[in-house]
């Protein structure tokens, strides 16, 4: 008769033991909830491919604010969407755009809160573009002076973080000397320093109207067969001053997640898109799959890959998942 010395189901018995060696947990801490600010009064519209995600008018997105605190979640990331759209994104940098005018309404209702703020122009401007257009090209170095300026408005009006999404070339410097420039020394950024064109952000251009009006954003945002570029870029955003560095989508790219949280070991964060969650969100609508096992699955092995925070469609759910 053979006993094998080491039976690793010993440890595998009960809950008990099971949570005593397990090795990868997840928390409320490590969630951000993003939230689409759109113009009007006691306005809410189902994002259809998101179920149970809304845009909502600035009175109804306090109300989400309050709720989101109460779950203990630390922190919502803003997405706006604006009352007229243009060739330059201006509401993006006006002081009294729709994002602008939702982060004062929120942080005085609940000032404890952490407001994130995406920065970039394509929920701003008519050609769905993440920068200005000239002769059918997104041009780098003038799209940097203005998301410099949305930074700025945003710290100004009392966002706490900023995110910037474009991948323009050198937008976290140009952000960092914006804000530090304007006495916002202390506002941290979380850059989108690895986001992919990807297939996976279709129901959030539904979300945030962003769909660009001709071609598509692989002239700047990443392909998705590279890692060392990837490292590259967030090598190029610690540089210029980011302090946590993002990744997106997450579910496809746990390799990037690990290899960057080894390589530099800044605080990373992954974008648990909205393509990830209407997938999970499909095939519970049609019974193929648990919601709530497989969603808790995905975060944890995010987590697992190497992430300090996830943002996620997911967050409120989770939140009262692990209460429960
Ligand atoms: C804006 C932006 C996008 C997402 C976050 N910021 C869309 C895009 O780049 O097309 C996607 C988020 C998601 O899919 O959940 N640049």
């Amino acid at each position: 008769m053979y006993y094998p010395a080491y039976r690793p189901r010993r440890l595998r018995k009960n809950e008990n033991l099971r949570r005593m060696v397990r090795e990868t947990s997840l928390s409320v801490d490590d969630l951000i909830y993003p939230l689409f600010v759109a113009p009007g009064k006691n306005f809410k519209k189902e994002i259809s491919s998101m179920p149970g995600n809304y845009q909502m008018s600035i009175d109804l997105i306090v109300e989400e604010a309050k709720e989101v605190r109460s779950l203990g979640i630390p922190a919502i990331l803003l997405f706006g969407i604006p009352e007229k759209k243009d060739e330059v994104g201006s509401e993006a940098y006006d002081e009294n755009g729709i994002v602008q005018r939702a982060i004062r309404a929120i942080k005085k209702e609940v000032p404890d809160l952490i407001v994130i703020t995406d920065v970039c122009l394509c929920e701003y401007t008519s050609h769905g573009h993440c920068g200005i257009v000239r002769d059918g090209e997104v041009l780098n170095d003038i799209t940097l002076e203005l998301l410099a300026k949305e930074a700025i408005t945003h710290a100004e009006a009392g966002a706490d973080m900023v995110a910037p999404s474009d991948m323009m070339d050198g937008r976290v410097a140009a952000i960092r000397s914006g804000l530090d420039e304007n006495g916002f020394q202390d506002i941290p950024i979380m850059a989108y320093s690895a986001k992919q064109a990807s297939a996976f952000y279709g129901p959030f251009r539904e979300a945030a109207e962003s769909t660009p009006q001709f071609g598509d954003r692989r002239a700047y945002q990443m392909d998705a067969a590279n890692i060392l570029e990837a490292l590259r870029e967030v090598e190029l955003d610690i540089e210029e001053g980011a302090d946590i560095v993002m990744v997106k989508p997450a579910l496809s790219c746990l390799d990037l997640i690990h290899a960057i949280k080894k390589e530099f070991g800044y605080p990373t964060a992954a974008y648990n898109v909205s393509g990830e969650f209407s997938m999970v969100k499909a095939a519970a609508e049609k019974g193929w799959l648990d919601e709530k096992r497989v969603t808790l699955e995905i975060l944890t092995g995010i987590k697992r890959a190497g992430a300090d925070i996830i943002i996620t469609y997911h967050a409120k759910d989770v939140a009262r998942w692990l209460q429960g």
